[in-house]
């Protein structure tokens, strides 16, 4: 049954103080809770009855007010507790029991390994006790932890360590307070033999923070990288937002097995261990990426999230929205800001526009839901990025900074909605954003149309701009967004015009201008230009929209030779490259022509230019991505004109590409710097132009590299274009590759995805035959991720093999894993659900699998609420 925004109603009772103590043991635990509650002055008054959530709970006993409860004062249901007659003020106790080794959904209180964590986000708090688990409901908490001194020498949980001592039996007992109210899913605990990796930050009014780095004691050597990327993100966030750490200790801690990337408990994150540990003999540059912003982003949390909360899930986007919009201005400050736009934005593209154009289709905030798992979306979190972005770049730099600080001075404290975010927004600026606000209800990409025209009398450059967004399920009708749209204008010598608008008493300086647009249909006059601009439209990508626009070939190589806006430089070469992609899908002999070997051909050898932003241009655009393209995806004229283009690329350019690759080989030490990394990428680039053409060289070097190499980076890249090309040396590398790392999960999680992620024929037989693998565990997400996440989502070719095979594997793993760990199964239910992009043969075959899956008696509703929707809309 699904949940609706509109139902929300204020919490019938708060709690003011919560103390917690544990009896730790992974078989099972004793929670004991004493709750301090009072009933909420704003709230409407009920039948006298409290109701607190709570699940998978074996209640010991109850008291109220110093009392033992008699079985007629509470009823124990599935998912809840409910008293009879409370007073308005009161004293709950209770007493479980709960079992974390078998807890294989990893929500609550689970064991990981030798240690036991917790993960409360969204709903997991009701796992450990019964409680009011909503984020409205903020109290001060105390958490006391016992357990076997010597299996469980650390025991960690939110605030302040305040207390600690042995008991006679072996076991300790640890004592932590958390001054700051927060909500229960930011509660967390943490018990294991660990070590820690300590430092130090001084805020910058002179508080001194003790850092602390927590992991098994065989990773303490990779934990240098995180612990710098903390300290920059602590003083990032000070000189950027003004936002101050606030506890004299702030602890992480690297686990195993866990759903999701990383989680911001108060003074307490917990991390998927892939978000902390590198070394680099062991770590990618790409890992090493993900480690620096999601480590910000968890401490960026502390202010938007922790200390700044949501009312009500549906708000999820005010914390995670906001917060990654923050981490993404981190990297782009700390990195490079153009490389950073244009990742960013092909995640967007990839991921949220896919999602927008499927049956899961929802707003940045959400009206209702079945299972909240079932949001942290692309839209929540990207989109919703996109939409505090634009916000940013409407108001200017210094007004968004002054509405950025009303916002942590009114609603510090407090649980609150988007709606509050935008009116900050509106106070500091003055502006109104009542239009603008749609892009919080309205699902759906917004598609703009782009006409130019040039009137040589009147030297008038005109623009027609048309927005239209296609229905999405539950919403026929769109009404136009509010949106910044950027552009320029460049000359004939490819520079930036001064823009003046028709009407406007003065020409801008040349550069970058931003229409505001509001309505379906407007037409802007740019006057006074000598002759006619190539306009660049959508400058940094402005606006979460489709663009399209009336451009030749020319124009675009124009554009990507001449762009002052790197973004859009990129995004020219991404057109171009999908135009003659696309155009080879429909005719496998079209020709490719020579301006754009040409250009590519100038581009590298272009010695002053930027080796990250040029590896990026030179990147052909996914195979799922140009399938989005398509009316029908295309699944086997996409990958044969892909690689078809990749071989030509090679073989016409072959002596550049290895000017190239010599040119950017390793050299000393691993730095991960923008520059380093920006070598490395262009490097391997070129190599895997080559491989593709058969170029024996390029053999020779490839093989020399995955021997040789001393970074992860090298190594990967060597063995998946290897790998890629199959034979004796794809079996060799992968044995030796075994051979050196089997003792490192974070690297096997690499083994298994170079293979699960080949395009090879026999990939699928290769995938089923490492599900029997020692080394696989259904009970491991990063495994799972690894090899049938990556095999699903990364592999187009392959997992939509025409006869079904992949679907049937998929639906299969789905029905293994639901009754084990339900927000994994739900994940991987959306590979499915964009089955309409698909031919009617493909259509038919994934609709059979998803109607399998809701066959299945007792299926989750984490993954009822998928599969229903993929095959309800329209
Ligand atoms: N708040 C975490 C973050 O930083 C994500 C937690 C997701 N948990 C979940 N059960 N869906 O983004
Ligand atoms: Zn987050």
């Amino acid at each position: 049954h699904p949940i609706f925004l509109h139902d929300y109603q204020p919490p019938e009772f708060l709690i003011d103080r919560v103390d917690l103590a544990f009896e730790l043991d992974p078989e099972q635990t004793m929670v004991t809770a004493r709750l301090e509650l009072r009933r909420n002055p704003a709230a409407t008054r009920g039948d006298g009855t409290v109701c607190l959530h709570g699940e998978q709970l074996e209640l010991e006993w109850i008291a109220l007010d110093g009392h033992p409860l008699n079985p007629v004062d509470y009823r124990v249901e599935r998912e809840s507790l409910t008293v009879q007659r409370v007073p308005d003020r009161f004293v709950l106790e209770t007493q479980v029991r709960i079992h974390p080794a078998h807890n294989t959904a990893l929500e609550g209180l689970y064991q990981s390994g030798d240690m036991l964590c917790t993960q409360c986000e969204a709903e997991g708090f009701r796992r450990i006790t019964y409680f009011l688990d909503r984020p409205d409901v903020m109290a001060r908490y105390s958490a006391t932890l016992i357990a076997d001194k010597t299996r469980f020498p650390v025991l960690l949980s939110n605030g302040n360590r305040v207390a600690s001592d042995d008991l006679d039996d072996g076991r300790h007992r640890v004592r932590w307070e958390d001054p700051f109210p927060k909500p229960s899913y930011l509660f967390a605990l943490v018990a294991g033999d660990l070590r820690a990796v300590e430092d130090s930050f001084t805020t910058a009014s002179g508080r001194e923070v003790a850092l602390q780095i927590f992991v098994e004691p065989h990773n303490l050597d990779k934990c240098d990288h995180a612990m710098r990327s903390l300290k920059k993100a602590m003083r990032w966030d000070e000189e950027r937002f003004g936002r101050e750490y606030d506890l004299d200790i702030f602890m992480i801690v690297a686990v195993s097995h866990f759903n999701m990337g990383a989680m911001e408990n108060k003074g307490l994150n917990i991390f998927n261990d892939k978000f902390v540990l590198a070394r680099p003999d062991t770590a990618t540059d790409v890992d090493f990426d993900g480690i620096e912003s999601v480590i910000a982003h968890e401490y960026f949390h502390n202010w938007t999230g922790n200390r700044i909360t949501c009312r009500d899930w549906f708000q999820l986007s005010l914390k995670e929205g906001f917060t990654v919009y923050r981490d993404q201005e981190f990297t782009a400050d700390v990195a490079s800001r153009g490389v950073k736009r244009i990742s960013d934005v092909r995640v967007l593209r990839s991921h949220q526009f896919t999602e927008d154009a499927s049956p899961m289709a929802h707003p940045v905030r959400p009206d209702s839901y079945i299972e909240i798992n079932n949001f942290y979306t692309a839209t929540v979190y990207q989109k919703g990025a996109e939409v505090v972005r634009m916000q940013a770049n409407l108001l200017g730099p210094e007004v968004f900074r002054r509405a950025t600080d009303l916002y942590f001075a009114r609603h510090d404290g407090q649980a609150v909605t988007t709606d509050d975010f935008v009116r900050c927004m509106e106070d500091a600026s003055g502006r109104d954003l009542s239009q603008f606000r749609r892009w919080y209800e309205q699902a759906g990409t917004p598609e703009l149309h782009i006409q130019t025209s040039y009137d040589e009398a009147t030297r008038t450059c005109s623009l027609i701009v048309r927005q239209h967004t296609e229905p999405t399920p539950g919403q026929p009708v769109k009404a136009p967004f509010h949106l910044p749209l950027a552009i320029g204008l460049l000359g004939p010598d490819g520079r930036d015009l001064p823009l003046r608008l028709a009407g406007a008493s003065s020409p801008d300086a040349p550069g970058t201008h931003v229409l505001e647009l509001r309505q379906a249909v407007e037409t802007f006059h740019f006057v006074d230009l000598p002759a006619r601009p190539v306009p660049s439209l959508l400058r940094g990508f402005s606006a979460p929209v489709k663009l399209s626009f009336d451009c030749t070939d020319d124009d675009l190589l124009f554009l990507m030779a001449h762009d002052s806006d790197g973004f859009n430089r990129w995004d020219a070469a991404q057109t171009l490259m999908q135009r003659l992609l696309l155009n080879l899908v429909e005719d496998a002999e079209a020709g490719i022509p020579e301006s754009f070997f040409d250009a590519f051909r100038r581009a590298l050898r272009d010695e002053a230019s930027d080796r990250a932003l040029l590896a990026e241009v030179l990147t052909l655009p996914a195979e799922s991505y140009l399938g989005e393209q398509m009316a029908v995806v295309d699944v086997d004229g996409i990958h044969r004109a892909r690689t078809t283009l990749t071989r030509l690329i090679g073989e016409r350019l072959r002596d550049d590409l290895l000017a190239v690759y010599r040119d950017n080989g390793e050299s000393g030490p691993y730095a991960f710097t923008p520059e380093a990394v920006g070598r490395r990428a262009l490097k391997n680039l070129a190599l895997g132009y080559l491989m593709q053409a058969e170029d024996a060289e390029a053999l020779a070097r490839c093989q020399a590299q995955f021997a040789g190499a001393h970074n992860m980076t090298d190594v990967m890249a060597a063995l998946r274009l290897l790998v890629d090309r199959g034979g004796l040396e794809s079996r060799q590398a992968l044995d030796e590759f075994y051979r050196r790392w089997s003792g490192e999960s974070l690297v096997l999680d690499k083994w298994f995805s170079v293979q699960a992620t080949s395009p090879r024929e026999e990939t699928l037989t290769q995938v089923i035959q490492l599900m029997r693998h020692p080394d696989f565990s259904l009970g491991h997400p990063n495994r799972v991720r690894s090899l049938v996440s990556a095999f699903c989502n990364l592999n187009q070719v392959r997992f939509h093999a025409a006869d079904g095979a992949g679907y049937r594997f998929l639906a299969d793993r789905v029905l293994e894993l639901d009754p084990l760990n339900p927000l994994i199964a739900s994940r991987l239910v959306k590979s499915l659900i964009r089955w309409r992009r698909f031919d009617p043969g493909r259509q038919a075959l994934m609709r059979a699998e998803i109607a399998r899956i809701l066959e299945r008696e007792d299926i989750s509703k984490d993954v009822f609420e998928v599969a229903s929707k993929a095959l309800d809309a329209g």
